[in-house]
């Protein structure tokens, strides 16, 4: 196996990075088992991190491919703001008129956010609303179980570290048991359980999402 190069994210890294976080986006599958529009997901996922807050991002490279990426945030209450104010009217015009609430699965999937509503209007307040830090992390599933991930987390800690942050935070689905134990591994631990709802195939899935945090 080649050397894999952890190295902050870079402009030309910005295809390859929407196209794997929605390669792994259901608990390590493609984005295509619960949300049908690639592109309105690439922007929902990674659109702040990669044109927002760039240098808050790493990558894993070998062979001139990018095969891991941690997206950061250092200040969740920017975030927060970003995403509603600016992000979220773009993505609505843009989901419109690509035709997607068309669609019989986004008529399902808004089904399932109406029941989450607790979990994004309330619950998200009291966990995402502070000047912490928080992360998204995938890794390409040839790559996995290779020290990738923890590679990241660490380049990750570091930049914390010199942005004054103190803690940092993720959200798993309490069935994506493989990440519960990365996170746990790195020293993750589990905060807040919500009750979240997707409806997936027609049919309502309950699970509870994970807020995992870590001390730095
Ligand atoms: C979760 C994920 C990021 C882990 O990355 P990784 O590069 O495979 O993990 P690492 O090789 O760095 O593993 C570090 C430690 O995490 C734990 N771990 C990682 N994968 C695990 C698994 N499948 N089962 C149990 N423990 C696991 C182990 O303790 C491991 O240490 P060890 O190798 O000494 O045993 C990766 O599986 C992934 O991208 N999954 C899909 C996307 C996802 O679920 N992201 C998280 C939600 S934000």
């Amino acid at each position: 196996m080649n050397k894999i190069n952890i190295r902050p994210y870079r402009t030309e890294d910005r295809t390859a990075l929407r196209t794997l976080c929605c390669d792994v986006a259901d608990r390590g599958g493609p984005i295509e088992n619960f949300f049908p529009d690639r592109e309105v997901a690439e922007d929902l996922l990674t659109k702040y991190y990669t044109d927002y807050e760039p240098q808050s991002t790493f990558v894993a490279e070998c062979d001139g491919r990018v095969v891991g990426y941690i997206n950061g945030c250092m200040d969740n209450r920017s975030y927060g703001l970003v995403m509603f104010w600016l992000l979220m009217p773009a993505l609505l015009i843009k989901a419109f008129k690509r035709g997607i609430f068309f669609r019989s699965e986004i008529h399902q999937i808004l089904r399932g956010s109406l029941k989450n509503w607790r979990r994004i209007f309330v619950w998200r307040k009291k966990s995402f609303h502070s000047h912490q830090g928080h992360l998204h992390i995938g890794i390409a599933g040839d790559f996995r179980g290779q020290q990738v991930g923890r590679s990241l987390v660490g380049a990750l800690v570091v930049h914390a570290l010199g942005k004054g942050i103190t803690e940092l935070a993720a959200s798993v689905h309490d069935a994506n048991k493989a990440a519960g134990a990365f996170f746990e591994s790195q020293g993750f631990v589990v905060r807040e359980r919500y009750p979240m709802i997707l409806i997936r195939d027609g049919k309502e899935e309950h699970y509870h999402s994970l807020l995992y945090v870590k001390t730095i």
